[in-house]
């Protein structure tokens, strides 16, 4: 079993607040992903889960058990970080079956269970090499062979594929996201890779600034982001985001902006101008050659071979557009674009956060102006 729960967790380090009043509830055998910019939390946070430092602040629970003062030995849990921290003068053998050595168990049923997990992790004919004696992919694997070696309740991993090249990368991306459908125990998982974390995520939890900003599937984060942080942290390249205003015209809500002018398909019979951040996905624009929502002209075009990259300037405002090649754009040309009101994401100027109303909630039927959700 695996469930672990933070309750108002802060941690101090003198002065600096590394984290600041979390509350994260992780499901047993969830592939939780903590993710966010240098700096924001993450490995404290998980450094907090594993014991290996105290909150100032706040509990934690394991299986509903509060294991906040627990030592980190005494905890259901195996940490794997970036660096490995194999043992060089020891086998492979040797260094998976560590954790079980230095809590007494039998020769063989060490010998037993290191037989598995290398099995299991495709590193049964390295097991009397040693660390220098393998690639960098391997090495990962042994650390992972060892942290699964005691069949803990939860995997704790500070961005474990981070010393990896690309190519490895993705294939070990691919073998952990088996590797915990496979064994069904919880991961906690650091990264500041928005790529592993939408792809090996059941859930994400995006932090910034030591606080959690939103948590949710990636799929949840990516077309309702609570905020411009988030809006702006997922996606490459990034969703856009402008100044803008919202006003009433004819009964409807348009965002308006210099070369910018998009319906909502929000009734209203009169609304105050409110000043917003308009967000639009760049695979959310389309060039068109009439209706167009956006007037802009073309800066750049990046050729990506299956698709493009279209660099305007609507105003003093450059945005992006990801089309299907040929875009037929040229450098200097006027472009026109035309956008879903689905697809166009609201949020407050001051507070960065998502706007919202619902069919029932209309400002034409309610007379309110929209909301912060
Ligand atoms: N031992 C420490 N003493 C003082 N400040 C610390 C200590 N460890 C971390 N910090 C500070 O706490 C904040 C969070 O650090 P943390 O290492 O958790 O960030 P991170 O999200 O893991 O960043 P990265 O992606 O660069 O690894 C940072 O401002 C960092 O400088
Ligand atoms: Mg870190």
């Amino acid at each position: 079993m695996g469930r672990i729960q933070l309750e108002s967790v802060s941690k101090m380090y003198g002065n600096t607040q590394a984290i600041e009043d979390v509350d994260l509830d992780i499901a047993d055998g969830e592939f939780l992903v903590l993710l966010g910019p240098s700096g924001c939390g993450k490995s404290t946070l998980l450094r907090l889960v594993a014991g290996l430092i105290q909150p100032s602040s706040g509990r934690i629970l394991l299986d509903g058990n509060d294991i906040t003062a627990a030592p980190p030995r005494s905890r259901d849990l195996a940490m794997v970080f970036q660096s490995y921290a194999l043992y060089p003068h020891l086998t492979v053998a040797k260094n998976i079956g560590f954790p079980l050595r230095s809590r007494r168990f039998s020769r063989t049923a060490i010998a037993d269970s290191v037989a598995a997990v290398a099995a299991t992790l495709d590193l049964s004919e390295l097991l009397g090499r040693r660390p220098a004696e393998l690639s960098g992919g391997q090495r990962q694997r042994v650390a992972l062979a060892r942290a699964m070696v005691r069949d803990p309740g939860a995997f704790l991993m500070d961005e474990p594929l981070s010393n990896l090249d690309a190519k490895l990368r993705s294939a070990t991306r691919t073998e952990l996201i088996e590797l915990h459908r496979r064994i069904g125990a919880t991961f906690v998982y650091v990264t500041h890779d928005q790529v592993e974390a939408m792809t090996m995520a059941t859930r994400i939890a995006l932090m910034d600034n030591g606080r959690i900003e939103q948590v949710g599937t990636p799929a949840e984060l990516y077309d309702t982001p609570r905020s411009t942080f988030v809006a702006g942290f997922l996606g490459a390249p990034p969703m856009n985001l402008f100044d803008a205003t919202v006003t009433e015209s004819r009964g409807e809500l348009h965002a308006v902006a210099p070369g910018v002018n998009i319906p909502l398909g929000i009734e209203a019979d009169s609304h105050p101008e409110h000043p917003i951040v308009v967000g639009i996905r760049p695979e959310k624009m389309q060039v068109v050659d009439t209706h167009a929502h956006v007037e802009a002209v073309v800066t750049t075009v990046e050729n990506l071979g299956s698709e493009e990259l279209i660099h305007i300037r609507a105003g003093s405002n450059p945005l992006c557009i990801r089309a299907p090649r040929p875009s037929n754009t040229e450098p200097g040309a006027p472009v026109a674009v035309s956008v879903r009101p689905e697809d166009v994401h609201l949020f407050d100027r001051d507070s960065g956060r998502r706007l919202m109303w619902t069919p029932e909630n209309t400002p034409a039927r309610t007379g309110t102006p929209l909301f912060v959700a």
